[in-house]
């Protein structure tokens, strides 16, 4: 047992027990006969690479449930893009090695410390920061780190709550005050995202203007938004926009999720505003990092809870709806990875 160690992944708190090499695998053999000791799937990574070379589902043996920890199991985990940057190494956080994949995702709490009051068995909770590792069958954490949502919302509406409608509902509450009647524009928006900021904007009684890429099969994917969101344009050319400031309120804010201040998708459309724009108009440009976001609020966790109550209340009033996920066993999470990097695709979602 002395090559056991204990590994705490830097970037958040989630305690596994990781072996080396053949020990790690005979540990876990040796474990599963062993009263009291879990074992659990995960797909773990090593080192930083494309997923086909470097993600293994392996056998993890879990650490026992200290007084503030909880046992939990994953139902479901999507793959985000943000997913694959981690993995190839692209993504601001690095892991420690080994590492488990996946940041987002709902369980069900199995079993609770002596010590823990904010969660019970039966209960459905999703991470509160990056770096989860979601992607396996069983995790043992901190009690902190994961919150309770309700289980009067859809399981896929669960797992996949906690970043792209996070994302969606901090940059119109964040950003500039919005009133009913304002107006927001937006690129990409019938990503997950940008879905979530048509429904959202939708309920605060603010107006979208969407700019998607054009494509033969976009009318059926966009017809759940389409209700929502009041002006969309699949391509938006100069003349559409003159006619369309005609018609509504300037824009207040500006989404760009293509080349701006939450995504930088592709480079050649990195463009800034002249500076005359900027000092004559006033115009203000930032960025936005949910994962800093909720590290800069960790100790202020009802400034989380109070947007994920928000959230599931407008799921469970039918004014949020998440886009079409499908659904992938978790054997499968080759496939799930393969497609989420192909263009055109809808979120792929992982079951235990
Ligand atoms: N900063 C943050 O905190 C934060 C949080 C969450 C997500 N994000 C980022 O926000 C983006 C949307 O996330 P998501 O999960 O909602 O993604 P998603 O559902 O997979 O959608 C991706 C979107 O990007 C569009 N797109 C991809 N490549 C493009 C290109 N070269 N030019 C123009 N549009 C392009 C896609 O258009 P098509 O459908 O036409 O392919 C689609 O609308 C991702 O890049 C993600 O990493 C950032």
């Amino acid at each position: 047992m002395r090559a056991l160690r204990r590994v705490r992944q830097t970037w958040g708190s989630v305690w596994c027990r990781a072996w080396e090499g053949n020990e790690h695998q005979r540990t876990a053999q040796r474990a599963e006969g062993t009263r009291n000791l879990h074992i659990c799937s995960a797909l773990v990574y090593r080192q930083n690479g494309a997923h086909a070379d470097v993600l293994r589902l392996e056998r993890m043996a879990l650490p026992p449930v200290d007084k503030h920890c909880v046992r939990l199991k994953i139902l479901a985990a999507p793959v985000n893009p943000a997913d694959i940057n981690m993995l190839q190494g692209t993504y601001p956080i690095r892991p420690t090695f080994p590492a488990v994949g996946g940041n987002e995702g709902v369980g069900e709490v199995i079993e609770v410390g002596s010590d823990v009051t904010s969660l019970s068995p039966g209960d459905w909770a999703i991470p509160v920061g990056a770096g989860f590792g979601t992607w396996r069958t069983e995790a043992v954490c901190d009690a902190s780190d994961i919150i309770k949502v309700p289980k009067d919302i859809s399981l896929l509406g669960a797992a996949t709550i906690g970043v792209n409608p996070c994302t969606a509902y901090r940059m119109l509450h964040d950003f500039q005050p919005l009133r009913p009647g304002d107006t927001v524009i937006q690129n990409g928006a019938n990503s997950a995202v940008g879905q979530a900021v048509i429904q959202i904007a939708a309920a605060l009684g603010v107006k979208t203007i969407c700019i998607i890429r054009d494509r033969y099969d976009i009318e059926l994917e966009w017809n759940c938004c389409r209700r929502a969101a009041l002006f969309c344009h699949e391509i938006l050319e100069t003349e559409s926009i003159l006619l369309l400031a005609q018609e509504v309120p300037r824009p207040k804010l500006g989404l760009n999720c293509v080349g701006g201040p939450y995504k930088k998708l592709n480079k050649a459309s990195q463009s800034i505003p002249k500076q005359k724009a900027l000092i004559f108009k006033n115009i203000h440009l930032r960025g936005f990092w949910l994962t800093m976001w909720k590290r800069d609020n960790r100790k202020d966790p009802a400034k989380l809870q109070a947007m994920v109550a928000s959230l599931c209340s407008l799921l469970q009033s039918g004014r949020l709806s998440l886009p079409r996920c499908v659904q992938v066993p978790f054997g499968d999470y080759r496939h799930a990875l393969d497609m989420t990097q192909c263009a055109h695709q809808r979120k792929h979602v992982l079951l235990m």
